[in-house]
């Protein structure tokens, strides 16, 4: 059976930010909006601030004054849920609180129609728990906006365990009809984006904790694989208070899965009231934001070494092509007396003379050292090579060198990172370094989320990119990359770690052959 909501009334509950957006987004759309909170005027309150922002849309020549008119003349701010009645769909954006929802939706079923659909607003509790006591549970559905609900285009369609698959359905049309990306998740922990997105925030505190890398490096290196915010800048901005209020109900609601384990860093951050932008003073002090980055010197190379290009796929012919370019130039003079290409190596990156300069496959430089047994290593991070072509443009880079390479080395090895056209960016020697580790483990959860029934690979790709800006999804990622060479870097890092947190997804190690 179809559903269909076209035109119907609505019946928003929450006059808050989201519940404003939400009002505002289905009014432009042509629904009769009826809009209550319990605080007594905050609905007016709302129809008036949408007033003022569509005022400014249409001086901005932004708005046609006639839509703006007819947006505002659908919002009808209501003091009593008696009076909404007409309402085919409510949507609740009310407080974060699992026991004030279930009252408002089991008052609803006393109030409204029983084929009323009821739709959730709620970031993080379970949709199956709130619908427990209702009379028709089938009714309930999640419809997950994000924040600012007008811009961002992303909608999780959210089932509970008795949500009825032709309710999903008709809030999934009904979000496209509203110029939405509706996507279909199944109630669990975080449902998409604040599931998948865990690892992004996770692995840069880990980074941190550990004393690996300075908050500046890792958002340099994530911005240079086309992320818009590095996750320092980015939990900045969201607040630590908030990012870890949401990483501890992942983690509580998860079994206490290591996996999910908070950090000590925001905590200390959360205690001390660093709650970033907004209080002035987060990994950064605001307005100011994050410094700029002053590159260490890096010395020029030395002596005629000669190259081979080791490996095979796109980061080993990018590095053959700079090379190349090089040694045509007057880099052959000064550098490379000799280059030459072994595809059928092992791993990726440069052996020049008896040094090794390795793409992370997720062992430390260290590790290597010990595997090639050789002195000089170093181990530099994952890059995409559509994002480093440019002419003058120096992607930052992170690398470490293994523990015992001599200073030769340690001098050299940023010299021939910044031959290959990047910014070197030195880290103490950690397993993944920084991009490494933090896609594995956002392909890794994706993947976990896959496993777990959550949702399609495609709507993990879509959620992620239009829920959190990211550059390209997840499995997108995979698919440029290796199901075999994801599994060695969580490997790596699970047996360098030895805990639960890298362990490797069961849809991931399905595919791994
Ligand atoms: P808010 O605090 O701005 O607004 C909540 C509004 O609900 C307030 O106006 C309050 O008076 C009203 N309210 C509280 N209890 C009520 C009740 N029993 N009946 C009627 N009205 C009641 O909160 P916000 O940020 O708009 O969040 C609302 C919901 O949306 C929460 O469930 C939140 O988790 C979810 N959400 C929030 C996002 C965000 O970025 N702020 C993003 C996605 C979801």
């Amino acid at each position: 059976m179809n559903i269909n909501l076209s035109n119907e009334p609505v019946l928003v509950i929450g006059a808050g930010i989201m519940g404003a957006g939400i009002a505002q987004v289905a009014a432009q759309a042509g629904h009769p909006v009826f809009l209550f909170d319990l605080k007594e005027g905050a609905a007016e309150k709302a129809r008036a601030k949408l007033a003022t922002t569509l005022e400014g849309l249409v001086g901005k020549g932004r708005l046609d004054a006639q839509s703006a008119q007819a947006t505002l003349a659908h919002i009808n701010p209501v003091t009593a849920l008696e009076d909404a009645r007409s309402a085919r769909l409510v949507v609740e954006a009310i407080v974060e609180n699992l026991q004030v929802k279930r009252t408002l939706f089991q008052q609803l079923e006393t109030v409204m129609d029983s084929e009323t659909i009821l739709a959730t607003n709620t970031s993080s509790i379970s949709v199956t728990a709130i619908a427990n006591g209702l009379k028709h549970p089938g009714q309930l559905v999640g419809m997950h906006f994000f924040n600012p609900v007008p811009l961002m285009k992303l909608v999780e369609v959210v089932s509970g365990l008795q949500t009825h698959p032709e309710v999903a359905q008709a809030i999934f049309s009904l979000s496209q009809a509203w110029g939405k990306v509706p996507v279909h998740a199944r109630s669990t922990p975080g449902f998409i984006v604040n599931r998948i997105a865990r690892p992004y925030y996770a692995e840069a505190l880990a980074l941190l904790q550990e004393q690996a890398a300075r908050p500046e490096a890792i958002d340099l290196c994530m911005k240079s694989v086309g992320f818009r915010m590095g996750p320092c800048e980015l939990m900045d901005l969201i607040g630590h208070d908030t990012n870890f209020a949401v990483t501890q109900s992942v983690y509580e609601a998860n079994f206490y899965d290591k996996r999910y384990v908070p950090s000590l860093v925001q905590r200390e951050m959360v205690d001390g009231g660093l709650l970033g932008r907004k209080s002035g003073q987060g990994f950064y002090t605001y307005p100011a934001g994050m410094p700029t980055w002053t590159p260490p010197p890096v010395e020029t190379l030395k002596g005629e070494a000669q190259v081979v290009i080791h490996g095979s796929g796109p980061i080993a012919d990018h590095l053959e092509k700079k090379l190349s370019e090089r040694f045509n130039d007057k880099f052959k003079a000064t550098a490379v007396q000799s280059l030459t290409r072994d595809t059928n190596s092992t791993w990726v990156g440069l052996a020049i003379d008896d040094a090794r300069l390795i793409l992370s496959d997720g062992r430390t430089a260290t590790e290597w050292r010990a595997l090639l047994n050789t002195r000089d290593v170093a181990a530099f991070d994952r890059f995409i090579v559509a994002q480093v072509g440019g002419a003058h443009e120096r992607a930052p880079l992170a690398y470490a060198t293994a523990a015992g390479s001599s200073p030769a080395w340690q001098s050299q090895a940023p010299a021939w990172l910044t031959a290959l056209g990047f910014q070197p960016v030195e880290l103490t020697d950690t397993p993944g370094l920084i991009v490494t580790r933090t896609l594995a483990m956002l392909i890794n959860e994706a993947a976990d989320a896959i496993t777990q029934g959550v949702c399609s690979p495609d709507a993990a790709d879509a959620a992620m990119k239009l829920g959190v800006n990211y550059p390209q999804g997840p499995f997108e990622w995979l698919e440029a990359w290796s199901v075999p060479e994801v599994v060695c870097v969580l490997d790596a890092l699970d047996a360098y770690y030895r805990g639960e947190r890298y362990r490797v997804s069961p849809w991931l190690r399905r595919h791994q052959h």
